[in-house]
């Protein structure tokens, strides 16, 4: 893992707030290895050195991360008021703190990452890092290449214009009934792909997550969660910078 800040460490072990971290820095409630330090810039090996707030030692918490294939008609929330199936049924037994990362609609089925890694959640869904999101949409009708270049270049939907995408028809040819759309996106708005396609005239049938960042949804049966490993979260890191 390496040499953290402090009060990142402190953070992340959840006793308080990165910025209380500071605070309790400042005020002497921090010991590293016995000696009480006010220095804030100082960084730690978490693996090595022992922190101790206010006399009782800290930690982090165990990260855990999963892929999962939701299937369709099960809603990405913990809890669902109307009683339908969640992502929380199909978690492991002794999971604590795990959330689904993002938002795939109730009839959207593919990849989706649970974890209890908040730092990771955000990586995945801020802007900033532009993770990539593959899906493969099955649509109505086949859009013309005026409406694919349309998509590529970015179009007007609920929440402004979308930012460029990788946008192919992988199956159907003129005058076909339904075709097949491949999109990667990098932002997460919400219905954002079904608002694209249908800002072209095409209406999704069938919506699925193939891919998010080096993540495939290949390989898993639907329904099914498997772990990450941890070379494969910090490899998303490293492809991160
Ligand atoms: N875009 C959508 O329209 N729906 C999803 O579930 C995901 C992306």
């Amino acid at each position: 893992m390496g040499q953290m800040r402090l009060h990142r460490y402190i953070g992340q072990s959840g006793v308080t707030s990165r910025r209380k971290a500071e605070e309790y820095i400042r005020d002497g409630r921090v010991m590293v290895n016995g000696e009480t330090i006010v220095d804030m810039g100082i960084s730690i090996d978490p693996e090595v050195d022992v922190v101790f707030v206010d006399g009782t030692p800290v930690g982090l918490p165990s990260h855990q991360s999963y892929l999962f294939y939701k299937p369709k008609n099960v809603m990405t929330t913990l809890s669902d008021p109307q009683g339908r199936k969640t992502v929380k049924d199909y978690f492991p037994p002794s999971s604590t703190g795990l959330k689904p990362v993002g938002r795939l609609d109730y009839q959207t089925d593919g990849l989706i990452v649970v974890t209890n890694d908040g730092e990771l959640a955000a990586q995945l869904t801020h802007p900033k890092w532009g993770v990539e999101k593959e899906y493969e949409a099955v649509v109505r009708g086949v859009p013309s290449h005026k409406s694919l270049d349309k998509l590529r270049k970015g179009v007007w939907i609920e929440g402004g214009k979308t930012a460029p995408a990788i946008v192919e028809l992988v199956a159907g040819k003129e005058g076909d009934e339904q075709s097949r759309v491949v999109l990667v996106i990098h932002e997460g708005r919400k219905n954002q792909v079904r608002n694209m396609l249908s800002s072209v005239g095409h209406k999704v049938l069938s919506l699925r997550r193939t891919r998010i960042g080096p993540f495939l949804l290949k390989g898993l049966r639907v329904g099914e969660m498997r772990k990450l490993g941890q070379k494969e979260v910090a490899q998303l890191r490293k492809s991160l910078g």
